[in-house]
Parts: structure tokens; sequence; C-alpha cells
């Protein structure tokens, strides 16, 4: 289903058989990964119940159909997924919810200037809250994660010190970023279709660039949590194959859209635009994602 962040989110529409009660979104989820061994990016995040799945004229479901009921009515089947920890970092696999994981002595608290968007579970505080500005409490929290979002700060390296501070001596902070810089084509229709797609990801280097964002803030951040004093620093960098099907290639295709001003900035053309989107939509669509990366670092127990 379309997502204003990442271009789309997994939603999981369920039919229902008579007398057969739905299961719930931890049921579904933990039959999806358990039994069928789905990854942890392609469990639902949303989940939606109908008595039937609608069918088009040929008999088939209607995915278009689908799709907007999902936007309409589906309701969060997990919170926003943070980066899914992998089995080599220190947090252990899960799709259990960081409130879940707490258990009932613990807490947990997701922020965000539009915190609107945050799906509400038990355990949870959901806060609105500007990390630049707000007032942040010192030595609180025994892990501290941002996706996402010190990439597009000016003030990512005041916000990170900030950051550190709120932990408390030896916890952890995870940070997940994008590096846009690397993410070369693999196979284009044609070498116009090449330097087509180059002439896009540059452009949106530029704009990026231009709004305040270190587009490769991704590879430096580990760097930089070095410089804020946390020790430990654990970098794991991931990167994907892009075809036309790809989430990421459906948000840099929303991108042509919600950001089309800016690449008319740029110096691109509406027409250079469409072009964009015929090709990301192309099924021989080849591409190497950009590169996302997973930090760890651990603040000092002994020291500031
Ligand atoms: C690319 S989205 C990432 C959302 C979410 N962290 C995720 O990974 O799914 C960037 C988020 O940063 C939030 N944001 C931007 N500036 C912020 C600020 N000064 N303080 C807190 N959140 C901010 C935006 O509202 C948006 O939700």
């Amino acid at each position: 289903m379309p997502d204003p962040d990442l271009g789309e989110r997994v939603c999981a529409c369920v039919a229902v058989s008579d007398g057969v009660p739905p299961p719930t979104p931890a049921q579904l989820t933990t039959y999806l990964r358990d039994e069928r061994r789905l990854e942890p990016r392609e469990l639902p995040e949303h989940y939606l119940v109908l008595p039937e799945l609608p069918l088009g004229p040929t008999g088939k479901v209607c995915a278009a159909t689908l799709v907007r009921m999902a936007a309409e009515s589906a309701v969060p089947a997990r919170p926003v997924p943070h980066a899914p920890p992998t089995e080599e970092t220190s947090v252990p696999p899960t799709t259990e919810t960081p409130a879940r994981r707490v258990g009932p002595t613990g807490t947990v608290v997701a922020t965000d200037i539009k915190p609107e968007r945050i799906p509400d579970e038990p355990g949870l505080e959901i806060r609105r809250h500007d990390i630049v500005r707000d007032p942040l409490p010192e030595a609180e929290f025994d892990l501290v994660h941002a996706r996402l979002v010190l990439l597009h700060l000016p003030e990512r390296v005041a916000v990170l010190d900030r950051l550190v501070r709120a932990l408390k001596p030896g916890g952890v902070l995870q940070l997940d970023e994008f590096d846009i810089t690397y993410g070369p084509a693999l196979l284009m229709p044609d070498p116009a279709a090449r330097r087509l797609y180059e002439t896009f990801l540059a452009a949106k280097i530029r704009l990026m660039t231009r709004a305040g964002a270190d587009v490769a803030w991704g590879r430096n951040a580990p760097a930089a949590m070095r410089a804020a004093g946390l020790t430990g620093i654990d970098p794991r960098p991931r990167l994907d194959l892009w075809t036309a099907d790809s989430p990421g290639v459906h948000l840099i295709s929303h991108h042509t859209r919600h950001l089309r001003d800016r690449f008319v900035e740029e110096g691109m053309t509406d027409r250079q635009l469409a072009d964009v989107r015929t090709l990301l939509a192309d099924p021989g669509f080849r591409a190497t994602s950009c590169v996302m990366y997973s930090v760890q670092g651990r603040r000092p127990v002994a020291a500031g």
C-alpha cells in the first residue's frame, strides 16, 4: 500500500472463511515468519480483514482495488519498522516490537515531529518531539534508535551528541541511515536510459544536499559516532538488487512526483521525469540499491 515516506509498505489482506475467526496480526506475523520463512522486511506492517477478496472482470484478484481498500481501512500490524536487527547485530533478531520486548517493567518512547503515523500499542509512549530543539532527558535510555532522520537534519552532529547524552552509561545507540551516493545502474533498456537514470540520481543528490541533507551520512555515521564518544562502533552495510517491484524503486518513482518542483529546479524536465517513471517500471530494470548502514555504538560506562 502507498506510504508517504517509503513509497510503499507491506499490507496483509486477509479473507476469512465462513465461521473461522481471522488470525490476529501477531498470529499472522508469527506464521509468516516461522512457517513461511518470510524475511523481516517482507512481513506485513498493516493488516486488513475482508469478507472476501475483490475480483476483477477476469476473475483474478483485483490488486488496484485491494490497494485502495488497504489505503482506506488497513490498521497497523506492528509499529513502523525500525531497521530489522540482523543476526549479526548485537540486538537479537525478532519481529516483537520494542514495547513488547521490554516487558512489563520497561518503557519505550517513540518520537517524531509528526507522530500521527506511529501506531499505538500497549507499553509504547508516543511523543511529538523535535529532536533538534525540544528538551531531551540525560542518561535516561538503555537503547536509542533513529532511522533515516539524522541524514536529513543539517544539525545532525549536534543531534548525535544529544542522543549520546540521552543514553545511560553503557547504553547503545543504533543509527540506520542511507548512503545514496552508491547505486549503480546494472541493466537498462539502452544507453540513453542509463544516462537518464544517472541524471536523475545526480539531481536527487543535489536537491537533497541543497536541503541540508548529508547524502553519504550512512558511511559517515560510524566516524561521527566515535567522535561523539561512543565505543565498540559496529557498522553493518546492506544493499539489495533493485527491480521494478522493489519498494525502494517505488519510493524513488514517488520522488519524481512529490519532489517534482525540486527536480525541475535541478534542471530536469517533466518529460524526463515521466521517462524515469517508465524506466523504473520496466520489468528489465536492474540497479544496485543505495546502501543502508546500521551502526551501533555504546556509551562508555566510566566516561562522559
Ligand atoms: C524518512 S522519515 C523516517 C521515518 C521513520 N524513522 C522510519 O524509519 O520509518 C523521516 C522522519 O523524520 C521526522 N523528522 C524530521 N525532522 C525531525 C525533527 N527535527 N525531530 C524529530 N523528527 C523529525 C519526519 O517527520 C519523518 O517522520
